[in-house]
């Protein structure tokens, strides 16, 4: 296999400090930063890390690339929390909300959600497909190279599963990023079906279907007031636990129903948004491995108080930063300026901020022996910085 050799970075951040401690407790140099740092690869895992002047003879035949000590090298960034694939503009909705008309009454008028539901209805795989990729496309330009898809505005089998399909389709075009599919078909009760029969299709067709076809590796379920409640989020992940599927729960956003509380007692990979999370929540989540997969880009764009990241971090929980990228909430699928938030808004230091997007954000996908840090045996995943400090990254705003 042939190798790869780059040099002369300013830094290579390997995050080692950060895998040590499994995400908890960060102190700034937890990030692992190598001054002139060097990085040898082949094309599927790192063989070596370390010093440049320190780069082992065999490797010094490699013809090198390198960086001149301006451009810094850290894990591909994982983006654990989007829903990638959809149809149709909320725009005008968006208008309505920012002149005084809030999300839920827009959702209770069978806008919001719904409105998407009804573009991606009537929308053709390949018209879903065409979106999507441009999407995927945008997120690798922000160093995005590990992006995670939920279904979840399809709300019936037959669209449910034709979402996921398409992001069976990004796998094979993108080659350079690894796409990991969640199936969110409890996104919201779908109109005009009873919520007990739409669980009973989720749980009987759809999900032995994705099974059968490995179409996703992940069930989700939005458990909020007025959508999912724990008793039917128990149910629905249960059911695709037995399968063999991983699990997250969209969990404590709009209010608290002590649904980081459930993520924990069914060994979720996440618990995502918590904007609302008790201190029974961060109490359960200190103690498990479950992540909290903080998206301050949704209390941005929602104009809500940011999820508590001090308060959580300091408890000990592992935190991932992700954009939540969707049509309502966050129609954004700029990392970097999540990571900007979090400086900003959720006071969390560089470490945490680093390990939110690499190490954390792997954890919350099942893939931290793999991804999200630059060591030997770790995939060759990486990105090489136009800038040559990590910190440039967040220090810019929505760049
Ligand atoms: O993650 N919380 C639920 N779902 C999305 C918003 C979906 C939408 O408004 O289309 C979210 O924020
Ligand atoms: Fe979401």
């Amino acid at each position: 296999m042939a190798i790869s050799v780059f040099s002369h970075a300013s830094f290579v951040y390997t995050g080692e400090g950060i895998v040590n401690k499994e995400g908890r407790m960060l102190v700034p140099d937890d990030v692992s930063a190598i001054a002139d740092g060097a990085i040898v690869c082949d094309s599927d895992k790192i063989l070596w890390v370390g010093k440049t002047s320190e780069l082992p003879a065999k490797y010094k035949k490699v013809k090198a690339m390198k960086l001149k000590g301006k451009r810094a090298i850290m894990p591909g960034l994982i983006d654990s929390h989007t829903h990638l694939v959809f149809a149709g503009s909320r725009a005008h909705e968006f208008a309505r909300r920012c002149a005084g008309t809030t999300y839920q009454e827009i959702a209770n008028e069978g806008g919001g959600i719904l409105t998407t539901v009804k573009a991606t209805r009537e929308a053709s795989i390949e018209q879903l497909f065409e979106l999507a990729i441009k999407r995927a496309l945008i997120a690798y330009r922000h160093g995005v190279r590990t992006i995670e898809c939920k279904s979840g505005y399809g709300l019936d089998h037959e669209s449910e599963i034709k979402c996921l399909k398409v992001i069976e389709h990004l796998k094979k075009a993108i080659p350079q990023m690894t796409f990991v599919s969640t199936y969110l078909g409890a996104h919201a009760i779908p109109p005009n079906v009873k919520k007990a029969k739409y669980i009973d299709e989720m749980i009987h067709q759809t999900l032995p279907e994705i099974k059968k076809k490995n179409l996703a590796e992940f069930c989700d379920v939005f458990v909020d007031e007025g959508y999912y409640s724990h008793q039917d989020g128990e149910r629905i992940l249960r059911a695709a636990k037995k399968l063999g599927l991983k699990t997250k729960i969209h969990a404590d956003e709009m209010g608290n129903t002590e649904s980081a509380h459930l993520a924990a007692k069914l060994e979720a990979h996440s618990a995502d948004h918590l904007l609302k999370i008790s201190n029974k929540g961060i109490a359960a989540l200190a103690k498990a491995d479950t992540v909290a997969g903080l998206l301050p880009g949704t209390a941005f764009y929602l104009k809500e108080a940011y999820a508590p990241a001090r308060k959580m971090l300091d408890a000990g929980v592992r935190v991932a930063i992700a954009t939540d990228f969707n049509p309502g909430s966050c129609y954004s699928l700029n990392l970097p300026l999540m990571m900007n938030l979090s400086a900003l808004h959720m006071q969390m230091n560089s470490a945490e901020i680093f390990a939110g997007v690499t190490y954390s954000a792997a954890a919350s996908l099942g893939r931290e022996a793999t991804k999200g840090a630059l060591l030997p045996g770790f995939d060759s995943d990486f990105v090489v910085l136009p800038y040559d400090r990590f910190e440039e990254m967040y220090y810019r705003m929505g760049w």
